[in-house]
């Protein structure tokens, strides 16, 4: 998937540090109280679902997510962490028989934007949500307004396709057209789509090889460059690293990047 699969590439950078500056907005407006039970949908190694956990004091959180490495992981980190309230399961959200009405919250760190079929998927997690349930999720908005995508695509293009054409697949920037979605969520069951604007750059680690690294590692970038003979792969990786390269700064790489906060409530 591009930008976003919680494997780690082997740069020693994880998913947690790219997103450092967006899980605070997340948390923020999600406002979790300390007697609720909160849903995180595609929690990868579970960061906004340990959060969410330390908050609910009183309730607790349940991390999903398809993958079974990251949700191994996810349980490694909330038992080092001795959390007592945290639990996660390895499920497709899209059709996991959630307890009905179990959940005040449904929360996601970019982890709704891969669903087959998002309307059975949204009506599937409202399900499980209490009446007057909030789901407060993060997606990307258009690609073209989220430099870090622009920059690996533009790299990775030649002559030809100035920007490369991402592979076929799994879309992460399937819910940023807000009427789109708003019209998923409605058919879906749930209602009031507010969408705000999270305007925060990515972080891609402390020096250039590190970045470099770690965006080879997105599942987009391979797939572009195995499409490459040799020496255009090459090239391609060597514009990359001056993209990069451009974007260093005292505090290491960062591009810029745009996120909505999409928040919505079940009737
Ligand atoms: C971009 S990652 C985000 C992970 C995590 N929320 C975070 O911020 O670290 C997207 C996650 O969604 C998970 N995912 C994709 N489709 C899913 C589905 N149908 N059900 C559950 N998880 C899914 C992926 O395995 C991946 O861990």
């Amino acid at each position: 998937m591009r930008n976003g699969d919680p494997s780690e590439p082997g740069s020693g950078l994880d998913y947690d540090a790219e997103l450092r500056l967006h899980s605070e907005a997340l948390h923020r407006a999600a406002g979790v109280r300390a007697h609720e039970h909160v849903l995180d949908i595609g929690c990868g190694t579970g960061q906004t679902t340990r959060a969410a956990a330390r908050t609910a004091q009183a309730g607790g959180a349940l991390g999903v997510d398809i993958s079974a490495p990251a949700i191994e992981r996810a349980r490694e980190l909330a038992r080092a962490e001795g959390l007592g309230n945290v639990t996660f399961e390895c499920a497709d959200a899209q059709v996991r028989r959630f307890p009905r009405e179990r959940f005040d919250l449904a929360i996601s760190r970019f982890g709704t934007m891969f669903f087959t079929d998002p309307v059975a998927a949204f009506a599937n997690i409202g399900r499980a949500l209490r009446p007057s349930g909030r789901l407060v999720m993060m997606v990307w908005q258009a690609a073209e307004h989220n430099e870090w995508d622009v920059t690996i695509r533009r790299s990775l293009g030649g002559p030809q396709a100035p920007l490369a054409v991402p592979p076929p697949g799994p879309d992460p920037f399937s819910l940023a057209d807000p009427p789109t979605t708003e019209g998923i969520l409605k058919a879906a069951g749930f209602g009031g789509g507010a969408f705000a604007d999270v305007h925060k750059p990515v972080y891609y680690g402390p020096d250039v090889a590190t970045a470099l690294e770690w965006v080879r590692g997105f599942t987009a970038t391979s797939e572009l460059l195995r499409r490459l003979e040799p020496a255009a792969a090459a090239d391609a990786l060597g514009r990359l690293r001056d993209a990069l390269a451009a974007h260093l700064t005292d505090d290491g790489v960062w591009l810029d990047s745009r996120a909505w906060i999409i928040t919505a409530h079940r009737p």
